[in-house]
């Protein structure tokens, strides 16, 4: 019989200290890869992370070593990135850091793996592209929403022809995030301060970016309104700050293929919809509402006919004139997803789409919202390569 291959690979990973670093990228995605035996990639061959967990702090990463059960961890970047024996660099810091690691990371030999977005301005994510291209490593930009069973279901009806010719797309982000002086607030205070790489656009743009790109059509103009719709709240150490980023963004979108998109993105908004993301599409062969899990439709031949009619309390009840779209298969941890993607990518050489390049569009987008906000008015969105 033969014996079991298994692929080892030493992953630096920095930001690990943080909400998505722990969360997300180690407690929800690695781990659980190392405790099923690593990824499958042959009758006997798998691959096997073994990350160093990276942080300023000692006491954070001892917690997050026994949280975690992982041996490794360090203060130290510097030695590591000159460390053969870990040959990928994961970053998941705060956004006003990753170009600058990235880069040195880059020029140290290391595939890359990242969060979104990937720098402050498009002029420094296509540097980091074109530095990755130079260096030939292999570079991933987390673009979790794609693997999010909410929206695999929305791309399977999309790509099975049931909505029709689509038209329209109307997308609601957001909830309220709490100011800090009551109850604790549900995000870092360094999103709502611009100098500190915060702001709705720069956060979210990314986001729709690929949303728009991989399930609709590519994105080729923008108009985009951005708001600070609160201006104090108090940060983790309970000392009240000026919000200086947009907390909430309004964009329009047209598509390659004609398609209108809108997107709601607001940290002051109340939920009275199906979840914290809503996705409405609407097509001439029906209708769908994705949220994060579930996806409702509505065939054009089961359309009920509305009337307008406000004397009289509505007849119709829209919630029930949907069908709830099954699951058909078993669904992941979407960061975990894509990481078992970007491991068999580095190992196997399987394709791998979701690159630095594609990183650099969401920012580009992100960009052009801001010089749409100051021109009040539609901005171009230039192809990127
Ligand atoms: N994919 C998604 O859906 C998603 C969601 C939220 C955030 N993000 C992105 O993930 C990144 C991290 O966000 P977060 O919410 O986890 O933030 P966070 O503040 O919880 O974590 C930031 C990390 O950066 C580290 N850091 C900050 N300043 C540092 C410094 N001076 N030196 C060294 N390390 C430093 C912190 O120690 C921490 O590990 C951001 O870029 C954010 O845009 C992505």
């Amino acid at each position: 019989m033969s014996e079991t291959k298994t692929h080892r690979i030493g992953i630096i990973m920095n930001g690990v200290t943080g909400r998505m670093g722990t969360n997300q990228h180690l407690m929800r995605s690695l781990v659980p890869i190392i405790q099923q035996g690593g990824v499958k990639i042959g009758e006997r061959e798998f691959i096997m992370p073994d990350p160093i967990l990276v942080g300023r702090n000692p006491v954070k990463l001892e917690k997050l070593r026994r949280l975690s059960g992982l041996e490794k961890t360090s203060v130290n970047l510097e030695p590591l990135l000159a460390d053969p024996d870990y040959p990928v660099y994961f970053d998941a810091q705060t956004t006003d850091r990753r170009c600058a690691d990235v880069m040195r990371a880059i020029k140290a030999g290391k595939h890359v793996y990242c969060e979104k977005p990937i720098a402050l301005t498009c002029e420094q994510a296509m540097q980091m592209q074109r530095a990755a291209e130079t260096a030939g490593v292999k570079t991933g930009v987390v673009q979790d929403k794609l693997w999010l069973p909410g929206f695999r279901k929305l791309k399977r009806l999309i790509d099975s022809g049931c909505l029709g010719r689509i038209h329209s797309v109307r997308g609601e982000f957001g909830y309220w995030v709490f100011e800090g002086d009551g109850a604790p607030p549900q995000r870092p205070s360094w999103n709502y301060r611009a100098e500190d790489g915060g702001g709705m656009a720069l956060d979210m743009l990314p986001h729709w970016r690929y949303l728009l790109d991989n399930l609709f059509g590519e994105v080729k103009a923008l108009c985009c309104s951005t708001r600070t719709h609160v201006a104090q709240r108090w940060d983790e150490s309970g000392n009240p700050y000026q919000c200086t980023a947009d907390d909430a963004a309004y964009a329009t979108f047209e598509l390659e293929n004609q398609i209108i998109a809108q997107f709601n993105s607001s940290w002051a908004t109340r939920v009275r919809r199906d979840d914290l993301l809503t996705v409405l599409v609407d097509g001439d062969g029906g209708s769908a509402v994705a949220g994060l899990r579930k996806v409702w439709m509505q065939p054009a031949g089961a359309t009920p006919r509305a009337v307008w009619n406000p004397d009289i309390e509505q007849p119709l009840d829209f919630y029930q004139q949907w069908l709830e779209v099954p699951d058909t298969e078993p669904e992941e941890n979407a960061f975990k997803a894509q990481w078992e993607l970007f491991l068999r990518h580095l190992v196997d050489d399987t394709p791998f789409r979701w690159t630095l390049l594609e990183g650099a569009k969401g920012v580009q987008l992100a960009e052009l919202a801001y010089q749409s906000h100051k021109q009040r008015g539609w901005v171009e969105v230039p192809v990127l390569q």
